[in-house]
Order: C-alpha cells, then structure tokens, then sequence
C-alpha cells in the first residue's frame, strides 16, 4: 500500500460522468481536484441550461467539467483561470478529449484577480472546506463583491456551496450588492471524511445556523446553487 495516499478529492482518476443528456470522459490527475457532490450539482444545473451566444468565465475551472458543459451548451466564448499553469493544461486536455470547440483563453490567476471585464456570466465552485483561509468565506464573499468588475451589467453569477458557508448569509451579500436572486438547485450528502481532519473546521461549523444535519451518525450538509442578476446599472 501507498504509504503517502493522496488526500481529500486529488487522487488520479479517469470518470466517465452523465449530467442529465451529456456523457463526459474525463482524466484528472493526482493533485487536482476531481468532481466533489458540489462540482457535480453545479454540473446537473448547467447542463438544464443555454449558454448560446454567451462569453463565461471560470474562476477556478480544476479538470475542466464545467468548461466541457457549458461548451456543449453553446458557449460562444470562455475563459477559464486557475491558480497553477499544471491544473490548466489538464482542463485543456478535457476540452479536447470532449471535442469542445468553444473559442478558450486559459489564464493563471489568484481567484478574482483577473484583468477582464464585460462576461455575460461567471462560473465558480469556490474553495470553503480547504480554503487556505483563516477566514473560510473569503472565496464566497469576494466572489459576490467583485462579480461586477468580470461581468457585464444585468450579468449573471452562477455558483454553488454548502449550507455550512452559511445560505442566508450568502443571499444577504448578493442582495445587498444589488442582485435578483435565483436558487437554481439543491441536494443533501454526506460529509466527505476529509471534513473530520481539520478540528477547527468542524468547531467552526457547529457555530453557523442549520449548518448540517445528524442522522444515526450521519452527517449531511445541504448544497445550494446559487444564480445573482447582476443590476443594469
Ligand atoms: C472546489 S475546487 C473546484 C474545481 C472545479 N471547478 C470543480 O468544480 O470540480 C476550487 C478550485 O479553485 C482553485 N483555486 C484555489 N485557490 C485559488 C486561487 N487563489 N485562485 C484561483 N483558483 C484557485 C483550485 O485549484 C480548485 O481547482
């Protein structure tokens, strides 16, 4: 046995994945994040959806599966960003793999830094669990507060976390930034036994409002995908 196992979701994996009509074959190696309930739920949603004729960015696009959706879902135009050249060349390898055709501009960025303007919707699943953050909901929060420097006016933002990010908190924040909201898909599972390795983390989610359920030794969180109509002005 391995003696070093790779942790969390980053293990080495070849998924073949159904989202509703769309087969998708995907390769995601070591290191980088595969599919979590969170990416798959989004997945579910944008798949019912028609992105014909739009220009999307991706914050944080890892192996690339919500590029491939949204590419066969009409995409006119995408940028993707990641943190590292290495997740980007990957999600371009998945691109290909599905035969999306979509103009791409891949781009390394730390999260919202990104030097573009004017999409007609973002994408993201932030990081929350494995933040890297003292404060867990920097992702989220500067999501919501800068959508409108990467998205044109009447835009959309289009994301996902779970109930432990804290639900009313995060519509709070859209609302009070000017946004119509829409809750495009929900779903209940099962913590990932990551969860458990960082103490502080569940100390920290025992004090958010309904931010998980028990049963008979359960543990289940809520997901939340989350739609902001960016003002006209
Ligand atoms: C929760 S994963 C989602 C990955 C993919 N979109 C999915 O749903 O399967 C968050 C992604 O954000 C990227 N990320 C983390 N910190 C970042 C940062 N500071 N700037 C840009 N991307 C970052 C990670 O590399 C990771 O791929």
């Amino acid at each position: 046995m391995d003696s070093n196992p790779p942790k969390k979701n980053l293990a080495a994996s070849t998924l073949c994945c159904t989202f509703g009509q769309l087969d998708i074959e995907l390769d995601v190696p070591e290191g980088v994040w595969n599919p979590t309930p969170h990416g798959i739920l989004l997945g579910e949603v944008l798949e019912k959806m028609d992105f014909s004729g739009e220009s999307i960015i991706e914050l944080g696009t890892g192996c690339g599966v919500h590029a491939v959706i949204l590419g066969l879902r009409g995409a006119r135009e995408l940028l993707l960003t990641e943190i590292d050249d290495g997740v980007l060349t990957h999600a371009k390898n998945n691109l290909k793999k599905n035969g999306i055709e979509t103009k791409i501009r891949f781009l390394v960025a730390d999260w919202i830094q990104v030097d573009a303007s004017g999409y007609d919707t973002l994408v993201a699943n932030p990081p929350f669990c494995v933040a890297g953050k003292k404060y867990r909901r920097y992702f989220i929060d500067t999501l919501i507060l800068d959508a409108h420097k990467l998205v044109r006016p009447g835009g959309k933002l289009i994301f996902i976390h779970s109930s432990m990010a804290d639900f009313p908190r995060t519509i709070r924040l859209m609302e009070d930034c000017g946004m119509t909201v829409q809750i495009l898909g929900e779903k209940e599972c099962a913590f990932r036994d990551y969860y458990f390795e960082d103490p502080t983390f569940m100390t920290e989610m025992d004090s958010v409002a309904d931010s998980y359920t028990l049963r008979d030794g359960v543990h289940y969180e809520r997901l939340m995908v989350f739609e902001g109509t960016l003002p006209e002005n």
